[in-house]
């Protein structure tokens, strides 16, 4: 009789389960991109949930979800507190972040800058919250690459997430070799960043401003090939936090704050015993903490992070994505092409396989 292995201990178990939180952000973008450019976010939402949902009805983890969707949605979601998974007792626990489709006003309007992602974290000595649930709607941001913590530390400069825009640009221009004018940083077009937009221009740095999805956004600058040197600017909470475990795996960093919209937040803040958290700094690390952490991403629309899905005549579909884990931090960049005629996705609204 052969031999058999005995029972794997789950040491690294991200290593061993991560390609199926990737086949979950491919389902999502193959699922909703019916929708890019039909005026209903909800509905491309609603797709990319169903499809994810789907997944991990086939995925053997107890998997529970701490950080859903923006609360900003009063959309069909993934929320706080829902259970992914198979949960057949003894499989693997993980924490979850999730955002089906950042940017889903984006994919109802056929623009750039979606993507669906996952970050998950299985649990970990000394690590009591792996992924924080930000309390505050808004955070303040600040999110930079690796060349850029290495020239702090060779300098001994530092950026400061409320240092004069002037002197940060001109710290981040040293950083990666180029002169202020040709640095570029991403920004959320919105009116709450006005003040910050005068002083990025008055110093003379190039803007790239995106109308929704600052996840994508926030990453960009980690990554090597990316034209984006320097993330900043006011954005969701849940998404500073997924945002982190992606940074953190490519080996940049974060600075975060929280950002009351009013006096009124603030005080409810305040009221719910998180005063002294309003002025803390939160880096990558704090938001997304330890080292079992897998992050992934797959474009939906081209990004300054992936490039979206392809579809080629009803064929065949080329999806792009993004695997990570903290602890390797190996970067796997993965292009799947999808027979559209063979491949099928899980749904859960019906517990059924279907054509896309
Ligand atoms: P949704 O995809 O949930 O709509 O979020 C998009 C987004 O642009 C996030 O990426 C960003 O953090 C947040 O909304 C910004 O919020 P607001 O649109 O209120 O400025």
């Amino acid at each position: 009789m052969a031999l058999r292995l005995p029972k794997q201990d789950y040491q690294d178990i991200e290593r061993v389960i991560e390609f199926d939180f990737v086949r979950a952000t491919e389902a999502a973008a193959l699922n909703s991109l019916r929708w890019l450019g039909r005026g209903d976010k909800e509905a491309a939402d609603a797709a990319a949930c169903d499809a994810m949902r789907g997944m991990f009805d086939l995925m053997n983890i107890c998997g529970e979800v701490v950080i859903g969707e923006g609360m900003k949605d009063e959309a069909p979601g993934i929320f706080k507190g829902e259970q992914l998974g198979t949960w057949v007792p003894g499989s693997p626990e993980f924490h979850i972040a999730i955002d089906p489709i950042d940017g889903t006003t984006n994919i109802s309007k056929g623009a750039p800058n979606s993507i669906s992602c996952i970050a998950a974290a299985s649990p970990e000595e000394g690590v009591k919250v792996a992924l924080r649930d930000v309390p505050s709607f808004y955070m303040s941001k600040l999110a930079y690459g690796p060349r850029v913590i290495e020239y702090m530390k060779r300098r001994g400069d530092s950026l400061h997430l409320e240092m004069p825009i002037p002197e940060m640009l001109a710290i981040v221009a040293r950083a990666v070799d180029k002169r202020v004018q040709d640095v570029a940083v991403m920004m959320l077009d919105r009116p709450r960043h006005k003040e910050m937009v005068e002083q990025i221009r008055a110093a003379g740095a190039s803007l790239r401003m995106i109308g929704d999805g600052d996840i994508a956004a926030a990453i960009a600058p980690s990554l090597p090939d990316s034209d984006v040197d320097l993330y900043m600017g006011i954005g969701g909470s849940p998404e500073a936090v997924l945002a982190a475990a992606g940074i953190k795996c490519l080996g940049g960093d974060m600075q975060c704050k929280m950002w009351p919209r009013d006096e009124k937040e603030r005080q409810k803040l305040s009221a719910e015993g998180y005063k002294k958290d309003l002025d803390h700094l939160y880096s990558a690390d704090d938001l997304a903490n330890g080292q079992n952490i897998i992050f992934c991403a797959t474009g939906i629309s081209d990004s300054a992070l992936l490039p979206g899905v392809r579809a080629r005549g009803g064929v065949t579909a080329v999806t792009h994505s993004l695997l990570m884990r903290a602890k390797s931090k190996t970067v796997r960049f993965i292009r799947a092409r999808h027979n559209l005629q063979n491949k099928t996705i899980r749904l859960r609204s019906d517990n059924r396989e279907h054509l896309i």
